[in-house]
């Protein structure tokens, strides 16, 4: 003869508080340096990932985003007196400035933009430190920088 016993377990619910859904602080904008989360750039927008397309806009942006402006003047951004690297005004413009990154490499944007992805391994000691650029970064970047005839 079994008995039988009808044991209710108890059901265990997880208790989820509606009321407690405070969101994470998120920096209100990117602009001031440190990394730029790909979440607060515009959707179509080139960001930290490398996707979506390179413009010489994006690459206005980037040179205060990511502290260029400190060390670079740059003809037409506000903020952009740094002393510490030269004037990047003409860079676009090989004519004015055939070479660069300390007359090592000549100007072209390929090599803008191995110079920009990592400057120490172009010329070790650089105060130009490696800023983990990203792909699309580099592009809008090399972007802008073609630009300043
Ligand atoms: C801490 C200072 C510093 C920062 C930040 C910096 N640079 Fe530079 N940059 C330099 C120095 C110094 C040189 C000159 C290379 C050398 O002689 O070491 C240079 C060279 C360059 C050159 C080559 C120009 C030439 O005529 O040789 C470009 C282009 C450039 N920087 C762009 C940028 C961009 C874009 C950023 C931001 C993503 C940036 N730099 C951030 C210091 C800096």
């Amino acid at each position: 003869m079994n008995s039988r016993f009808f044991a209710i377990a108890g059901t265990a619910v997880a208790l989820l508080s509606a009321a407690c859904t405070q969101n994470a602080p998120v920096p209100a904008t990117p602009v001031g340096g440190g990394p730029v989360a790909n979440a607060t750039l515009p959707a179509g927008v080139g960001g930290a990932t490398g996707g979506g397309p390179a413009t010489p806009e994006r690459g206005k942006a980037l040179v205060t985003e990511k502290g260029c402006v400190a060390c670079h003047i740059i003809k037409d951004v506000p903020g952009a007196v740094g002393t510490i690297g030269p004037a990047l005004d003409g860079v676009g413009d090989p004519a004015k400035r055939a070479k660069i990154a300390d007359n090592r490499m000549d100007n072209t944007p390929a090599n803008m933009r191995r110079w920009l992805q990592n400057p120490p391994a172009i010329k070790p000691g650089t105060q130009m430190p490696n800023l983990g650029l990203a792909a699309g970064e580099l592009d809008s970047l090399v972007a802008f920088l073609s630009t300043l005839k």
